[in-house]
């Protein structure tokens, strides 16, 4: 049975920088708050009319082309992660294949919606599929616009300052050689906790799941009886009472993050049949400094066998582990035959850890 390897792997940012101290002319905040909470200094927004979730995704995904030296007409499936699409439908999957000129291949093309985790959830999709033998060549991209997508008012400033911009992808292909493979993938989620960080405006759920669960400060009015039908997906009191905006209850996400890191990563090293001990390097969803540093310490790693970059990016959500991956690669801090793992946490809750041997 064949392993899957990375044999390309590419990054791309928007080149509009937005420092804390630029926050701070449209919302009531600090450098000091935001780089002492989350560890981050400056993001990356788009050029809101030039660029996109796919074109940030495009740009990664031909450094990955070319740095793998294959013909983007070799690719045989398309997996994009991204909780950011262009479109609400279809995904950013068929976009990208049509950016990339390669939609004569007629090849399939798959969105994955796992949020922080979706990288990581699309890896292991992808190593299945290789595994399987049912495609040779995948392009797995993590690609994520926020910036358009966010409420800049100080209302909203316990979500806007930490997310940004950016895209990382990779090529994945088949091989028989165990020392440069995915040794592992682990995949998990709880949706008892799917509200706590969550965007859920426009929506079908009609309110259904807020007055099941009893959940506070979710209220729309939908209005049904001036709508003999629809009404539901979007309206506008959404718009008027600022529902449209990603929700998060930060404090719970950090408590589960911080223990769901560490249990996912060993159960991915004893899955590969390695240790803590073995791990060159591991690369975390950059999702805040203050999380990674605390499965650091608890895992008992030393500073350098984390590699973060949320500094200057913020958290890209589904791009971020490429990005950080790819960064890492580029700065000499993984090199072939090294054991990496990957982790992730996020919305869903979901969490997920690779473990592979790098072999470019
Ligand atoms: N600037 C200044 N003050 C702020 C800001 C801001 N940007 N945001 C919130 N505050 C204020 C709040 O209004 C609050 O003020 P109050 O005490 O007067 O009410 C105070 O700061 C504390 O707010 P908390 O939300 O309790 O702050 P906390 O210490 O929990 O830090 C944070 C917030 C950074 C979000 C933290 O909870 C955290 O890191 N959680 C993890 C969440 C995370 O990392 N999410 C992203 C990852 S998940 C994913 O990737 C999808």
């Amino acid at each position: 049975m064949p392993y899957s390897t990375i044999t390309g792997i590419g990054h791309y940012v928007p080149k509009n920088v937005v420092t804390n101290q630029d926050l701070t002319e449209v919302m009531e905040t600090s450098d000091e708050w935001i780089r002492e909470r989350t560890g981050i200094e400056e993001r990356r927004y788009i050029d809101r009319t030039k660029e996109t979730t796919t074109t940030l995704a495009l740009e990664a995904s031909l450094r990955a082309i070319a740095d793998a030296g294959i013909d983007k007409e070799e690719i045989d499936f398309i997996v994009f992660a991204t909780l950011s699409p262009d479109y609400y439908f279809p995904g950013s999957g068929v976009l990208l294949q049509r950016e990339l000129g390669i939609a004569k291949t007629e090849i399939a093309a798959l969105d994955i919606r796992a949020q922080c985790s979706g990288f990581l959830y699309g890896l292991s999709t992808a190593d299945q599929f290789i595994r399987s033998g049912m495609y040779k060549k995948i392009l797995l991209v993590g690609a994520e616009v926020h910036s358009v997508g966010l409420d800049f008012t100080t209302r909203g400033r316990g979500v806007s300052v930490i997310f940004g911009d950016g895209a990382g992808a990779v090529i994945l292909e088949a091989t028989e050689d165990k020392d440069k493979a995915v040794l592992a993938t682990k995949m998990h989620s709880d949706g008892t906790y799917a509200e706590k960080l969550s965007y859920m405006y426009p929506g079908a759920h009609g309110g259904y799941f807020i007055e099941k669960y009893g959940l506070e400060g979710f209220d729309v009015d939908y209005d049904l009886d001036n709508n003999p039908y629809g009404g539901v997906f979007f309206n506008q009191d959404m718009l008027d009472k600022g529902r449209v905006y990603p929700h998060m209850e930060g404090q719970a996400v950090f408590k589960m993050a911080v223990r769901k890191f560490p249990e996912v990563i060993q159960e991915a090293l004893h899955a590969a049949g390695l240790t803590v001990e073995d791990l060159d390097l591991l690369v975390p969803h950059q999702a805040n400094l203050r999380i990674n540093q605390f499965v650091q310490h608890s895992m008992q790693l030393k500073p350098e066998q984390v590699y973060n970059n949320i500094m200057r990016y913020g958290n890209t959500t589904a791009a971020s582990i490429p990005l950080a991956l790819s960064e890492a690669r580029d700065e000499g801090r993984v090199k072939k035959g090294d054991v990496v793992a990957l982790a992730a946490f996020g919305a869903g809750f979901t969490w997920a850890a690779a473990v592979l041997k790098w072999g470019i």
